[in-house]
């Protein structure tokens, strides 16, 4: 088989590095992919977004599949698309990715089918959104714009002030275009918070291993929200028990909510569960792998993920026994010095083999690119650092090893990844 990956970040050269220890596949085509994913795959320089340039490179390069990884084109409907011609894909289609691309309809879909989330109401109206937080009086307030917005369209306010200024920048400052025409305005939830991915067909859920994600830019969880500076799995907070409780009131009443509305989701669903003291609750759905979650997540498969794609695009997941390795994996992001506001780029990366590898850890690439035969920077986030081990300690004290080998000018990274989960 020939596979095309769509995207070009470190949980596209996780995904392609899974792919490339199929027996089942043999090519990888990436677009636009990145320095290290070029080892593994043949890159074009097609963007993410660009579904007519897709489309067109699927017609040139005749993939077996088309695996579309990131957000934005899967909530554009480049599936639709592909399939329209003729391609077999991986991801759902755009009236399933909704479910990422609008909290209010993802709101709605739970309240509808009583799923656990946090109590909410949306608004279009300034004014009106205003009112409704000065008479809840409850603070922290959450305020979320309805599309996409790069991770950045959640503000947690702590006071009045904050609450109003989160609401005019969204709805009459127009801060996030046409995401923050319309808000949802909801309550805090309080409690560890839990990233479980899973494959669906539309029909069958399977959970895969849980994760834990580390959001926040600096030690201890300061600093902005970021797209994510490390990862572990498994998470030791998702107990048997929370594990017993998120099947049966909220993976399978998804799913069977998406398939009553005619929305069957197809690819892998991610749920951002938050561990409540009044039980589980999502805190949001996206509608594809997560980054960095996919880099700790797909190591510890150990059913080719070919065969899992055939059972979904076929439909026969509930067929098919999905194993896991009961090791644990860990991945500490090197991103560069300012990330994730102002950063530069173009810095020589040391430390990596003339495959963007290094002998004590595996290196998923983020934003690395190829010039004169060496490794340069070219994203916010860099450079994945990750390893196996046969506990979450070990897990990190490798890959913090290797984090000590590799240097670029102004990198940055977490000393504290995994630390929670160490103690409890
Ligand atoms: P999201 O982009 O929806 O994942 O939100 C970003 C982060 O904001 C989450 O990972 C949570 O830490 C936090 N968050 C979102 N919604 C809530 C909520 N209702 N209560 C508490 N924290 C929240
Ligand atoms: N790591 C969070 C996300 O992929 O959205």
């Amino acid at each position: 088989m020939n596979i095309l990956v769509v995207g070009g970040g470190g949980r596209e050269h996780a995904i392609i590095t899974a792919l490339s220890k199929s027996p089942r596949v043999d090519g990888i085509y990436a677009a636009p992919g990145n320095g290290g994913i070029s080892k593994l795959a043949e890159c074009f320089p097609v963007k993410a977004t660009d579904i007519d340039g897709m489309v067109e490179l699927a017609k040139k390069l005749k993939p077996d599949y088309v695996f579309v990884a990131p957000d934005d084109p899967l909530v554009l409907g480049m599936v639709d698309r592909l399939n329209e011609a003729g391609f077999r894909t991986f991801g759902p289609k755009a009236n399933a990715a909704v479910l990422e691309g609008s909290k209010v309809f993802s709101k709605a879909l739970m309240k509808k089918y009583d799923i656990p989330t946090a109590a909410y109401e949306t608004f279009t109206d300034a004014d009106k959104a205003v009112a409704y937080i000065k008479e809840r009086n409850s603070y922290p307030a959450v305020i979320k714009c309805d599309g996409l917005a790069l991770g950045k369209g959640v503000i947690i306010a702590k006071d009045f002030s904050e609450a109003e200024a989160a609401v005019r920048s969204m709805l009459l400052d127009g801060k996030f275009g046409k995401s923050g025409s319309e808000i949802v305005v909801e309550e805090f939830m309080t409690g560890p918070e839990v990233t479980v991915l899973a494959f669906t067909d539309g029909k069958t859920v399977k959970p895969m291993i849980s994760s834990m994600d580390h959001k926040r830019a600096y030690d201890n969880d300061e600093g902005l929200n970021t797209g994510g500076m490390g990862t572990i799995a498994p998470n030791p907070r998702y107990t048997e028990d929370f594990k017993k409780e998120c099947e049966e009131k909220i993976f399978k009443p998804t799913i069977a909510a998406m398939q009553a509305e005619g929305r069957p989701f197809k690819g892998c669903l991610y749920f951002g569960l938050m561990l409540t003291p009044n039980g589980a609750k999502v805190i949001e759905y996206n509608c594809r792998f997560g980054d960095p979650e996919t880099q700790v997540v797909l190591p510890l498969l150990e059913t080719d993920i070919v065969d899992i794609m055939d059972a979904i695009w076929e439909e026969r997941l509930d067929g098919l026994d999905i194993k896991w390795s009961d090791k644990s994996c860990a991945c500490v992001v090197m991103a560069s010095g300012g990330y994730p506001e102002k950063y530069e780029t173009g810095k020589v990366i040391s430390g990596l083999d003339e495959n963007g590898q290094s002998d004590k850890a595996y290196i998923y690439h983020a934003g690395t690119k190829i010039e004169d035969g060496k490794f340069l920077t070219s994203g916010g986030r860099v450079l994945g650092v990750t390893a196996i081990g046969n506990d979450l300690r070990s897990a990190l004290s490798k890959a913090y090893a290797a984090v000590d080998t590799i240097s670029f000018e102004k990198a940055h990274y977490r000393n504290d990844i995994g630390k929670r989960a160490l103690n409890d």
